[in-house]
């Protein structure tokens, strides 16, 4: 099996000592609700980005480059551009932002959401929240201005694709209602030729994509 996994980056950072994770470092442990620190809530706004404003594209590109090194997305078997993409950014209070803790440059915003509206479900062509950010409900406040996008365009849910190691996505947009729609079983494996590493050192295989019905 090769070595390489995506990124050595830490992505993450543990829930229990703040410290950074990398992919492979990270673990998922089983809780109940009040064994979970709690961390100070998201205030702040979503936007819409403008990328033709210099620094809404820096900070885009920014948290683009620090998860995928990219600003296009292979999904449900092709290639989007997030410049075709409505663009939506968590921009948080900027009193949260001082107290923000160490980590990579988030260029003043908290997360991303990269939508399209295909003719019969919004499309999440990529979604993401800084490591700063995470476990403080930015995820959520995402989540729900793509639902409402999609219900102002009456479309009648919203897709998005996933991969077979992330855990904590999968958690995550499963707690917010979405279920499993398909699995392209080895589609991450033909990409590369192999499968890289990815959560907890689980290799990255297939594609999960997700659905969330909004009527
Ligand atoms: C998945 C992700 C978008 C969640 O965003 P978030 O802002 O941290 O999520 P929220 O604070 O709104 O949390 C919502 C729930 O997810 C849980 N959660 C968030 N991050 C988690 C993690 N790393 N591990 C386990 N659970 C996590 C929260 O505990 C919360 O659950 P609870 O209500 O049961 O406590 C974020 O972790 C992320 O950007 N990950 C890396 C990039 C990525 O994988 N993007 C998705 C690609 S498809």
């Amino acid at each position: 099996m090769p070595e390489e996994g995506y990124t050595n980056e830490p992505l993450y950072r543990s829930f229990l000592s703040g410290e950074p994770l990398t992919l492979r470092k990270s673990r998922l442990i089983t809780v109940s609700p009040g064994e979970i620190p709690r961390r100070p809530r998201f205030q702040g706004t979503i936007d819409a980005a403008d990328l033709g404003n210099p620094d809404q594209l820096r900070a885009v590109e920014a948290i683009n480059k620090f998860y995928w090194d990219s600003m296009e997305q292979d999904v449900f078997g092709r290639t989007w551009k997030i410049s075709d993409c409505e663009n939506y950014i968590a921009v948080p209070d900027p009193l949260l932002i001082a107290e923000e803790e160490d980590g990579p440059d988030t260029h003043g915003i908290a997360g991303h959401v990269a939508l399209l509206a295909e003719p019969d479900f919004l499309h999440i062509v990529v979604f993401h929240v800084w490591p700063q950010w995470h476990a403080r409900g930015v995820g959520w406040e995402l989540v729900y201005k793509s639902i409402e996008v999609a219900r102002s365009s009456n479309l009648p849910s919203i897709k998005l694709g996933t991969t077979n190691d992330n855990i904590p996505a999968l958690y995550f947009y499963q707690r917010m209602g979405f279920v499993i729609d398909n699995i392209l079983t080895g589609e991450v494996e033909r990409e590369h030729g192999h499968s890289p590493f990815g959560f907890a050192g689980i290799p990255v295989r297939d594609e999960i994509q997700l659905r969330l019905d909004l009527t």
